[in-house]
């Protein structure tokens, strides 16, 4: 026996399984019609009937068998069951528990949630009818009672067709921009090399914020060609800087553009082959370019995680875990994995200056960076003070509105060229 590719280990196929296993005699009666129900059924062995009564009428509805499946109405929409289930042959049952089908319906998009609550009230509506002899036209109107999980999947799925329409024509109206925020040197202020970061020029709304469709575009899949159209931007980028100031890349070998990679990307198998063809096209060296991940995506898919970077790092890529200290900060990654550079999430950085404690974490984090051989950036440096405290803590690079905010390609390019003429 095969379930998507493996063999079915002995222990599964092992009778000792008996805690999700009902056997029922016949005659028995598994449930009866307006039960409530918390379990569905699958047949393993055996017969059942399922019917309902009306005018003191038995009305057959169905017989199941082996491998049927029955008492899935009162799991999905929470309603009391829809007929009586009887037992016909002596019958094994697999159960499955509502916190089970839970599980997995709420990692489902919301349309299969949508499309089966549909179903499921179109079947009811179908089966009053039938049952009571009504005819469509006499039927009663209203018959529309939909349960609150109906409703939430209808409005989630609404919301989120409109932003898949609504994100797929920006990306092909070229709305999208990829801004680069400087990071610069600890001390002398110079710039090292940017972070892209990307921008949605929505024409009526205006410049649109990441954290307003970042999450939308991980939810419809549409991160896979924003996704790809970022990496394909900032090898073009690079590609520009380095042909507009020749001197650029050899006077300051370790210029990168970092570009941040979301958990979701890493779900896609071509993720770097097509990084591999975007850096040929645009003939560039891997090593001016950084990806920055965080650290879930890490402990989520370890193994994923560490065959992919690998890969990278050993193409030549960099990488860095960005806003570090958020999430599990766990010290057998940090050498498990191939990683150049921590970011010191700015949450820190911020509260710095009131905060003792977070101050004592940044002072850390860089010593322990430092004692592993990791470069270090501090994120959202916006004051002096916190400028000192870095120079002092002896941190690399910082990032932030002190000395930059993020700004669009042409004026990056722009800086740069006034910066190399000084
Ligand atoms: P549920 O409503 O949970 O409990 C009774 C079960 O009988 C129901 O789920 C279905 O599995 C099954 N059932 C209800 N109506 C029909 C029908 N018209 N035809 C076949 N099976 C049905
Ligand atoms: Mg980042």
């Amino acid at each position: 026996m095969y379930i998507s590719g493996n063999i079915i280990p002995k222990w599964l196929a092992m009778k000792t399984l008996a805690s999700f296993t009902h056997y029922y005699a016949p005659g028995e009666i598994i449930f009866h019609e307006g039960d409530p129900g918390t379990t569905a059924f699958i047949i393993e062995k055996g017969k059942v009937e399922v019917s309902i009564t009306r005018n003191n009428e038995k009305l057959l509805l169905a017989v199941y068998d082996s491998g049927d499946l029955f008492g899935e109405m009162a799991l999905i929409d929470e309603t009391p069951r829809s007929a009586t289930v009887m037992v016909l042959e002596p019958t094994e049952v697999i159960a499955i528990e509502r916190s089970q089908f839970d599980k997995a319906f709420d990692k489902a998009h919301p349309l299969v949630n949508l499309f089966m609550h549909t179903i499921l009230h179109n079947l009811r509506k179908t089966n009053h009818r039938l049952l009571q002899n009504v005819d469509l036209q006499t039927s009663p109107a209203g018959h529309k009672r939909f349960n609150d999980k109906f409703l939430d999947a209808r409005n989630e799925t609404v919301y989120l067709v409109k932003a898949e329409n609504e994100l797929t024509r920006a990306l092909n109206d070229n709305e999208f921009q990829l801004y680069l925020q400087p990071i610069v040197d600890v001390l002398s202020g110079t710039i090292q090399g940017f972070e892209s970061l990307i921008r949605w020029q929505h024409p009526q709304r205006g410049l649109v914020p990441p954290n307003e469709f970042i999450s939308l575009a991980e939810q419809t899949g549409l991160i896979k060609p924003m996704g790809e159209w970022i990496i394909h931007d900032a090898f073009r980028q690079l590609r520009v800087l380095s042909s507009e100031i020749p001197e650029l890349l050899h006077n300051t070998p370790d210029f990168f553009i970092s570009i941040n990679l979301s958990a979701k990307q890493f779900i896609y198998p071509d993720l770097f082959s097509h990084v591999m063809d975007t850096l040929k096209q645009h003939n560039i060296a891997s090593h001016h370019v950084k990806f920055e991940i965080t650290e879930s995506i890490l402990m989520d898919n370890p193994e994923t995680a560490l065959l992919i970077l690998n890969k990278f790092k050993q193409e030549g890529f960099r990488i860095a875990i960005d806003d570090f200290g958020t999430g599990y900060s766990s010290l057998s990654y940090l050498h498990s994995f191939p990683i150049d550079t921590l970011k010191i999430d700015r949450s820190f950085i911020n509260s710095m200056q009131e905060n003792a404690t977070s101050l004592n974490i940044v002072h850390a984090i860089i010593s322990l960076a430092k004692a592993i051989g990791l470069n270090l950036i501090a994120e959202g440096v916006e004051t002096e003070q916190q400028l000192q405290n870095l120079q002092y803590l002896e941190c690399d690079s910082v990032q932030g509105y002190y000395f930059y905010k993020p700004m669009p390609f042409a004026e990056a390019l722009e800086l740069l060229k006034n910066k190399s003429c000084q």
